[in-house]
């Protein structure tokens, strides 16, 4: 059935492409006074009210559904390019890096989703929280237990969200309860993905752990399955912390780097999603920017676990694709307006600061971008999945103080994304609908 034409009044910004370290105006769009005109659940059209409003017959804008958002900000749905959903529980664990941490904490936390009503009452948790943080697409890692894929995408599937998700494959250097095999893994991950891929607006991505939890047969088995199926995303994680890096070394050395055991496996292209990437030597930048692979820059996670630095201006100029990422539980907030304020101040680190004008480019069209699902989501151009945020500049004392002495829309925006947050997230639309 066809969904009831819907129509936003806001301002309304919107990206059409990376604007680059020098904030290129051709990059973006913004109404001050705009329309978004959305029939079934597809933009129609975008622009200034009086022009996309005189185009509607007033019997067609009257069935509409109205949502008068003047003087908020219209953007479309955030995306969070790695989130683990079984982690919601161990946000805020203390006192370890990441090895330690995985050990003392988040293994523990995982191996309860044995039991399929903690991870159906997980997904709901999760999925409810992220369209209250303003997020409508999401990467995300589920359990080893296939049926913790089926209780994620059960909850994205009754909220119509577009959504990538796969059973972590982990066969090695984890606990007992917690290890699948190459051949129990690799059957699994095939059921998922008749299950599940490319119903409605859900994708499988593999999704082998990091190299340290995989043995070389299940690394194997999984680049024969992504190389098999480029409609198949993939998603792991790479060079996040100097122990991991160095027991990467350790278990193949007959490898050149980090990255090229993931390359050499067939688990390097188009669709694959590293989490942090922050420790890479230029040749592995330039490599994973010709494979056509993405970074997934997790600030909050990254500061948290003690990790590093990601060089976010060094990734882009190599031409690597990126996008934003909480990377909950290791993260530690739902937020991606939290997020954006913490990889401006991990880019304060490097050369370039992050500008507001690219931030949120990066929450938005740079992370469909990066999930190469920049041809349904991530911008309003027409037919584009409507999808979207509205945002209040002003929804805390200080941001309406800070706002009122601004002039211009940078400066706005950059006060949002120091100061903003969930307390922001004034609705979130699904394909058209408020939910
Ligand atoms: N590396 C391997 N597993 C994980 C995880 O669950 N979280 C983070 N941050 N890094 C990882
Ligand atoms: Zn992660």
């Amino acid at each position: 059935t066809k969904k009831q034409d819907v129509l936003v009044r806001g301002q309304i910004l919107h990206y059409l492409t990376d604007p680059g370290p020098g904030d290129d105006p051709a990059a973006w769009e913004y109404f001050d006074d705009g329309a978004l005109w959305i029939v079934d659940g597809h933009v129609q059209s975008v622009g200034p009210w009086a022009v996309v409003t005189a185009n509607l017959a007033p019997q067609v804008r009257e069935a509409a559904s109205f949502h008068d958002h003047r003087g908020k900000l219209v953007l479309p749905g955030l995306v969070d390019t790695h989130i683990h959903y079984p982690q919601a529980g161990v946000i805020g664990s203390f006192g370890r890096q990441l090895l330690d941490w995985l050990n003392d904490y988040t293994f523990p936390a995982e191996a309860r989703f044995a039991d399929y009503s903690e991870a159906e009452r997980s997904a709901a948790f999760v999925v409810d929280r992220l369209l209250a943080h303003g997020t409508t697409t999401a990467s995300v890692f589920a359990t080893v237990h296939a049926h913790s894929v089926d209780a994620f995408f059960s909850a994205a599937e009754a909220k119509g969200l577009r959504m990538l998700c796969g059973k972590v494959l982990m066969d090695r250097h984890c606990p007992d309860n917690l290890r699948d095999s190459a051949a129990s893994g690799r059957a699994d991950s095939q059921a998922l993905i008749e299950r599940w891929h490319g119903r409605g607006r859900l994708g499988y991505s593999l999704t082998p752990r990091f190299a340290p939890t995989s043995t070389r047969e299940q690394l194997q088995a999984t680049g024969e399955l992504f190389q098999a199926r480029p409609d198949l995303h993939l998603q792991t994680h790479l060079a996040e912390n100097p122990a991991e890096i160095a027991w990467v070394q350790a278990l193949f050395p007959e490898r050149s780097s980090y990255l090229d055991v993931y390359a050499h496996y067939g688990l390097l292209g188009p669709r694959s999603i590293y989490g942090h990437c922050i420790h890479l030597s230029p040749a592995e930048r330039a490599d994973m920017a010709a494979a056509g692979a993405a970074a997934a820059f997790c600030p909050t996670s990254n500061l948290f676990l003690g990790s590093g630095f990601f060089d976010y201006a060094a990734s882009t100029a190599a031409g690597m694709r990126v996008g934003l990422a909480t990377d909950v539980g290791g993260g530690t907030s739902f937020s991606l307006i939290r997020t954006l304020g913490q990889a401006y101040a991990i880019s304060q680190t490097h050369a370039t600061p992050l500008s507001p004008m690219r931030g949120w480019y990066l929450a938005t069209l740079g992370g469909a971008r990066a999930l190469y699902l920049e041809a349904h989501i991530g911008n309003f151009q027409p037919g584009h999945e409507a999808d979207f945020v509205v945002l209040d500049w002003a929804a805390t004392p200080e941001l309406a103080w800070r706002m009122d002495r601004t002039q211009t829309l940078a400066e706005r925006l950059f006060a949002l994304m120091i100061l903003g947050d969930e307390r922001c997230v004034v609705a979130t639309h699904v394909m058209g609908e408020r939910v």
